[in-house]
């Protein structure tokens, strides 16, 4: 054999050799290793740009492919209201999720994104899912069990979008309801809130006991969690959205860190962060609560994540100093920034912070490796990207179902009037004419509430679902004549003759600081409403606020008197109840003022003369089928 010939064989076998290497073993992609150790092998070979990459989280609107692959974006989000577009199919979503899924893989290691949404009352963002009450009516339910299935119906929505990670639940204790946001508040009651926290192990799927403590996901059809606001998000002084919270040591604790170690023994994943002050300290500044108690006494294992720009409201006027912010927030012990829009000032600066020795490679080290001990409990490399599968679960029946079944255990009945000795309520569904009114009554929007569809939700016909009317209207006998009157004056009440009224009346859809208020009274039309017809025909009034709202001086005139809260798109669970195919059994999960002057005024206070107390509600049994 030639000696060229010899040659060319040697290269050949060179190539080949070279290429076996390539396909080395690459240990960080190998399922059946720990996750310690993948964890150990994929930090050996991270650049620190790839690291901060990971503790980056930016909005959909300002991600690409082109752009996580660039920075290694480590997650995207969609802010509230933030959709592919206007009524996006399931399969919309997925497109645009695995989109920015397949940028992150053609990065140099392939770390997969993590996609977060706020699905806080299911995937409410998105038209056509189901929208469950929301956490104030759950509290008022008192059933863990039913908050843990609408917590694994929450995440199969999700999924249904190709999204697998939620910001929920929100586990604020809200100690004044003219708080904006108390309507995602479970109670005034830690107790309360502690149990509510059974929706992570729905969420999530049930931790099994040798994984307590740890980040955890069951499977695909479930999503990571995020226990928020740490915290005392919902005790700031009058409630003011964002604002301080002046309460000692003892009572952040015992209080406002209620759901935080059973969620963290639940498994949960990750941890926002409150734009609240403690005591005049910055939550989002706070080394003490994050970095102390939080990972060290409480030994989170999941990763702490900043609330939407977050760190630029540790300042004031916000990013009045970004650097200063990125410091305070990362040494803290912040492990993944929401930025969401100017995400090369927050790696520049970052970096910047950790060439100059300003933060410490081991703190950056620490925020990385939580991210991908979530990143590899959630099984996101087996399993990056969507597929159209899991659509069929957006809006399912079942889950329309079970909507309905929380909506009719939310329903706490203040006020049941009785006529020839016999109660208002249960009403009869046999009847010549009967009047429905109301802002409320034939109004999707306005019984879902904020965080629907838009971030502050929107009146009108916004989503797929049963109106209050529509379920009035299935329930009643077909001989029933039901006239709907959104508002009407007193002589078409009087000259009308109806039987009774029911009048669906409340706030106007609202989130965050939009919904702060320091009088609590309802719209005037809604009152007038009351006023006209309850002042000329029997009259069930059902409230759909997120809250108790002003209601004493008008019980006099009201027969019956029922607090429904925001149920979402279930309004059949309301007729459930109202004409007794299902008994009221809900609690009053917060304390119901007389006046807005006696606030903050909570079960237990020294000081208490409410309305109707925390726990109040009438019951009555379900009206055997004649
Ligand atoms: C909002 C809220 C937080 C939400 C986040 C992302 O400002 O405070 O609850 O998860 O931004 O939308």
């Amino acid at each position: 054999m030639g000696k060229a010939s010899v040659y060319a064989i040697g290269v050949v076998l060179l190539i080949c050799s070279i290429a076996v290497g390539n396909a080395e073993y690459v240990l960080y992609k190998d399922p059946k290793r720990s996750i310690p150790s993948r964890i150990k092998d994929l930090m050996s070979r991270m650049t620190l740009e790839e690291k901060i990459g990971q503790m980056t989280q930016i909005d959909r609107t300002v991600a690409s492919r082109e752009v996580m692959k660039k920075y290694g974006i480590g997650s995207v989000l969609s802010g509230g209201g933030s959709v592919p577009a206007p009524q996006a199919s399931p399969e919309a979503w997925i497109n645009m999720v695995n989109d920015f899924q397949r940028g992150s893989l053609s990065t140099r290691l392939g770390i997969p994104m993590v996609y977060g949404i706020d699905a806080v009352h299911g995937n409410n963002n998105v038209y056509k899912a189901t929208i469950f009450p929301h956490n104030v009516g759950l509290g008022a339910t008192r059933d863990p069990d039913l908050v843990k299935r609408i917590g694994a119906a929450t995440a199969r929505e999700t999924r249904a979008t190709g999204i697998n990670y939620a910001f929920a639940p929100c586990i604020a204790v809200c100690r004044d309801p003219r708080w904006g946001r108390c309507y995602e508040s479970y109670s005034e009651d830690p107790n309360v809130v502690r149990e509510m926290t059974e929706i992570i192990s729905g969420l999530q799927g049930e931790v099994p006991a040798k994984y307590k403590g740890v980040p955890y996901l069951a499977g695909q059809q479930n999503v990571a969690a995020c226990a928020k606001h740490y915290v005392g998000d919902g005790g700031t002084t009058k409630g003011i959205n964002e604002n301080n919270t002046a309460v000692s040591r003892h009572d952040l604790l015992a209080i406002h860190m209620a759901g935080y170690s059973p969620s963290i023994i639940k498994g949960v994943s990750t941890v926002m962060v409150s734009y609240s002050s403690w005591n005049g300290i910055k939550m989002h500044a706070n080394r003490d609560l994050i970095t102390g108690v939080l990972k060290g006494y409480l030994r989170f294992r999941g990763f702490v994540i900043s609330d939407w720009e977050g760190i630029d409201r540790i300042t004031s006027p916000p990013k009045a100093n970004y650097t200063f912010s990125i410091m305070a927030g990362i040494t803290a012990g912040i492990d993944m920034i929401m930025v969401p829009y100017n995400y090369t000032d927050f790696i520049n600066g970052l970096h910047t912070l950790v060439k100059n020795k300003f933060i410490p490679m081991s703190r950056i080290d620490d925020a990385v490796q939580r991210i991908l001990r979530v990143k590899f409990s959630m099984g996101l490399f087996e399993h990056p990207l969507a597929d159209n599968s899991m659509a069929k679960y957006l809006g399912h029946p079942e889950h329309r179902e079970l909507a309905r079944e929380a909506v009719r255990k939310s329903l706490v009945l203040l006020k049941n009037g009785k006529y020839a000795d016999k109660p208002l309520l249960p009403l009869p569904k046999t009847a010549t004419k009967i009047l429905v009114a109301g802002t409320h009554a034939n109004n999707i929007g306005n019984q879902c509430g904020g965080w629907t569809i838009e971030w502050q939700g929107k009146t009108g016909n916004i989503t797929t679902g049963t109106t209050i009317l529509t379920a009035i209207k299935n329930t009643v006998d077909k001989k029933t004549d039901v006239v709907f009157n959104e508002s009407p004056d007193s002589s078409f009440v009087k000259s009308n003759k109806f039987s009774y009224a029911i009048v669906v009346v409340g706030e106007p859809p609202y989130a965050e600081t939009f919904g702060d208020s320091l009088n609590l009274t309802l719209p005037a039309e809604g009152l007038k409403t009351i006023s006209m017809v309850c002042a000329s025909v029997k009259c069930a009034v059902v409230l759909v606020t997120g809250r108790p709202v002003v209601i004493e001086p008008h019980l006099p005139v009201m027969d019956a008197l029922v607090a429904a809260w925001l149920p979402g798109t279930e309004g059949q669970g309301v007729a459930d109840v109202l004409f007794g195919d299902y008994g009221f059994s809900g609690k009053l999960p917060r304390t119901w003022f007389k006046t807005v002057d006696q606030l903050p005024m909570n079960v237990g206070d020294r000081h208490y003369d409410p309305l109707f107390p925390f726990e109040f509600g009438l019951t009555t049994k379900a009206v055997k089928a004649n």
